[in-house]
């Protein structure tokens, strides 16, 4: 695993950029990223290209061994180009438009942005497509933006639907234009939706626009990436850098272009305050695993782009970090198979919006910060270890303490449109379930639906998949049938993938599958619980709470304990072929959904190590990292005679140790 880091020559005066380099050589990056957001630099004037500057820095790294990352600046498009085309900003639901003076004001479906953005990726790849140092490419940075109003957004939404549907019949199916006889009779008549939030609109065509959104996005980067690739050649990558769970990007629309997947982690933002401790100093092991393993899903490769090197400017809280949070975090992502890392940024800006943004080193440009730190360490001990006996992800063979976590971004989108419930939050609930498995010293393996789920995997758990289709529910019945342990939960199979119901039972598509028919449902007021009950033990829950009929054969797990439905099942399971499926009825409080999976890890035999709260153990060719997320010291589950190549069998808070047994 390289490290590296981002520098902007663009933004500091030329005289600084051997100095600059040699501080970051000195600091141990192997790694230097430009260019991101520099397209005036490079382009000037119109079809004026310059990147002499940008290949003198280049050299400059090579001369210090360090690799390059390039990126394409689509993300500013310079002032030249606004002035020709005004509608290549994207234009908002109240018709104002962006404008120029910031990022990301450009619209993904402009043509004028899109032949200028072919121009100057056309212009790099042709200079540094061959360069022996440059390992790979970023498209853009952060693809996001309101649901563009442009007229040429809800042209190619047409063209998008018209693809999808082939005809307007079929589109009104899929809507349900029926209900308030909000018919189209031609595809002219549509327009993109101004916001997720169908409000009194139609929920349906809601849901196509989250998906048009992505897609217009994915096609953007494809474009670049087209040029890019025959340019660049086979063996280096082509990525963008994503935000998690980012309502404008399913990674997965843009798995055909890339080779890896990246993603940008801010963990301490001072949003989520333990009141109890120093923790939320330092985030949480189990919001970045999920991240983290969710990002490794699409190709069995993926990097930090970018990771928080200390204060940010943005959050409005600013939280100093925990010592040590910033190498924490860089093991973090080492023991779940990152393949580098880069931190944004290398010097603090001294102007702009982000001048409060710590970095590397600090506003003299030269005295590395706490961060900058850290980071030197993190280099220093990986170059410790042996990576040679570090197999890469895609090598990896599933080991019988891997658990299947199914995620599925789609369904992001229904959640976000519909939500039925307020209390629901899909992550959360996803990071509940991740957590439950990661404290038995498991780890987890992300799937999606789209992808094979090995039979191997003894236990695959997949929380909340509303929308179904045939293929999904032959894949859930093949996995049990053939022997696997499958758990399903409240919100599973209510809907197709238009989002509509089905004409028969509630989740009619499983019925059969869990052995049970859902009666009711009931969710919770804000701040109040009920309870159910399991094994003699009480537990909260009140989010969302199925109350199911077991079908014969059909075991109870768990009951609610109160409400005038006391004595309700909650918690199902039945034998399925040569497999059981668990069907969880209920979004319970994180103890529940914690003893569930130990009883079932235990009933189908995986031999799990229960440890502390906040403190992950994960395994990586010969060697086990603690990863410790308390503000407290632990003792590390080490053999004896375990050799410790980074930190002590007692690990300080915020600390990391890395042994051999
Ligand atoms: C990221 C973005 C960077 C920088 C950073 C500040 O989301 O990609 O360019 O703005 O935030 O935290």
């Amino acid at each position: 695993m390289k490290i590296g880091v981002y520098y902007y020559p663009e933004q500091w005066p030329r005289e600084h950029w051997e100095r600059d380099f040699d501080n970051m050589a000195r600091m141990g990056m192997q790694i230097v990223h430009m260019g991101e957001f520099a397209w005036y630099s490079m382009e000037p004037q119109e079809g004026n290209i310059q990147l002499d500057w940008l290949s003198e820095c280049v050299e400059m790294a090579v001369k210090r061994k360090m690799e390059v990352i390039l990126c394409t600046p689509s993300a500013v498009p310079p002032v030249w180009l606004i002035e020709k085309d005004a509608d290549a900003c994207l234009k908002r639901a109240d018709g104002s438009c962006h404008r120029h003076g910031g990022r990301r004001h450009g619209s993904p479906t402009s043509p004028a942005l899109r032949d200028a953005t072919a121009r100057i990726v056309t212009a790099l790849a042709d200079r540094f497509g061959d360069h022996p140092s440059v390992i790979g490419w970023q498209i853009d940075n952060e693809l996001s933006g309101p649901f563009g109003q442009n007229q040429h957004t809800h042209d190619s939404f047409q063209g998008w639907l018209q693809r999808k549907y082939g005809s307007i019949k079929n589109l009104n199916d899929a809507w349900g234009n029926q209900f308030w006889n909000t018919f189209y009779t031609s595809f002219s008549q549509i327009q993109l939706p101004a916001t997720r939030d169908p409000d009194y609109g139609n929920p349906h065509q809601h849901l196509d626009a989250s998906r048009f959104w992505s897609w217009a996005y994915a096609d953007f980067a494809k474009m670049q990436a087209e040029i890019l690739r025959p340019r660049i050649g086979k063996e280096r990558w082509i990525t963008t850098n994503f935000m998690p769970f980012h309502l404008d990007c399913d990674p997965n629309d843009f798995k055909e272009s890339f080779d890896l997947t990246t993603w940008d982690s801010y963990p301490v933002t001072g949003w989520e305050r333990h009141p109890h401790d120093e923790t939320y100093r330092l985030a949480g092991p189990n919001s970045l695993g999920l991240v983290h393993d969710y990002m490794a899903s699409y190709h069995d490769r993926w990097a930090l782009m970018e990771v928080q090197p200390g204060q940010v400017n943005w959050s409005g809280i600013p939280v100093l970090l925990y010592p040590g949070a910033v190498r924490l975090w860089l093991w973090t992502a080492f023991a779940h198979g990152a393949e580098f890392i880069t931190v944004y940024r290398f010097r603090q800006p001294l102007w702009g919006i982000e001048m409060f943004h710590h970095a590397l080193v600090g506003t003299d440009g030269v005295t590395p910060s706490p961060g900058g730190r850290q980071f030197t360490q993190v280099i220093h001990e990986v170059a410790k270890l042996d990576l040679s006996r570090v197999p890469d992800l895609k090598d990896e063979k599933i080991s019988a303490s891997t658990v299947g976590l199914v995620f599925d971004f789609d369904q992001l989108w229904w959640y976000r449109t519909l939500p039925q419930a307020k209390r629901w939050s899909q992550p959360h609930f996803l990071e509940m379930w991740y957590g439950a498995i990661a404290r038995l010293g498991l780890r987890v393996k992300v799937l999606r639906p789209d992808q094979d789920w090995p039979s191997d995997l003894k236990l695959i758990v997949a929380p909340g998949l509303q929308m179904v289709d045939d293929a999904l529910i032959k894949k859930m019945d093949d996995y049990a049938t053939a022997g696997g342990n499958l758990i399903l939960t409240c919100r599973t199979a209510l809907m197709d993938r238009t989002g509509q119901m089905f004409e028969g039972p509630t989740a009619q598509p499983i019925v059969d599958l869990i052995g049970a028919n859902i009666e009711a449902y009931d969710g919770l007021p804000e701040g109040s619980f009920g309870h159910i009950e399991m094994d003699g033990k009480k537990y909260r829950w009140g989010v969302w709470g199925d109350l199911l009929f077991a079908h014969e054969n059909t075991r109870v797990l768990a009951k609610y304990a109160d409400q005038f439905y006391s004595g309700a099942i909650a918690v199902t399971q039945k034998r399925h072929g040569k497999g059981l499926v668990t069907y969880c009825g209920v979004h319970a409080e994180h103890e529940f959904i914690d003893a569930l999976i130990e009883h079932k890890t235990a009933e189908v035999g995986i031999k799990t190590e229960l440890m502390p709260e906040r403190v992950h153990v994960i395994a990586r060719g010969p060697y086990r990292i603690l990863l410790n997320y308390r503000d407290q010291p632990v003792t590390a589950p080490a053999a004896k005679k375990a050799k410790f190549i980074v930190g002590h069998r007692t690990v300080e808070p915020a600390g990391v140790a890395v042994w051999e047994e």
